[in-house]
């Protein structure tokens, strides 16, 4: 009699939990991460999200520095595609693969420098924020923000990323996968 009762009130919590999540956002984020997971399970690099970012940013960024300072609507919408794509990419950088990156002497300290690198694209952006709500020129502003993009996605991507890729065991791919697809998640 006792055990039903605590049978069922162990059913009450995690109903509640589970309506919980179901009525909060966090539920995109942890489908997010299922998918992700079941990704890198099926033998997906958990990189390759990461790396279509990249292209994505860059096309962005050419597209902006095209884009002529009249088309006050265009610049707005490409800023904010930009803005959005950089966060979540960020995001999923700093809190899933930066943490893993070996810091030691030898490195150099990469890592700090990779999460300064993300500190000096927020500060761009701050200034091509300011240049778009004033109607000023922003390609002198775009461009420096190409240029920084450009070495730092060639540090990820051809010495970051291989080097995890080497270094992580199997078993934890799909572990990575998946919190690279919920941190993104958590950015609408
Ligand atoms: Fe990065
Ligand atoms: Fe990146």
């Amino acid at each position: 009699m006792k055990s039903d009762r605590a049978t069922r009130d162990v059913g009450i919590l995690l109903g509640g939990i589970a309506a919980g999540i179901v009525g909060s956002r966090l539920l995109p984020p942890l489908i997010a991460a299922a998918v992700g997971s079941g990704r890198a399970r099926a033998g997906g690099d958990p990189f390759q999200v990461l790396i279509e970012d990249h292209r994505q940013i860059h096309s962005l960024l050419d597209q902006m520095v095209k884009c002529p300072t009249s088309s006050r609507l265009q610049r707005a919408r490409l800023f904010l595609a930009l803005k959005r794509k950089l966060a979540k990419h960020a995001l999923a950088e700093e809190d899933v693969i930066y943490p893993r990156v070996r810091n030691d002497s030898a490195s150099g300290n990469e890592r700090k420098r990779l999460y300064d690198d993300h500190a000096e694209m927020k500060i761009f952006l701050y200034e091509i924020e300011g240049l778009l709500r004033s109607g000023e020129d922003w390609r002198d502003a775009v461009r420096l923000l190409r240029d920084l993009v450009e070495r730092h996605v060639e540090e990820e991507e051809k010495t970051i990323f291989p080097e995890l890729r080497r270094e992580l065991a199997a078993p934890i791919l799909p572990q990575v996968s998946g919190q690279i697809s919920r941190e993104q998640a958590l950015i609408l």
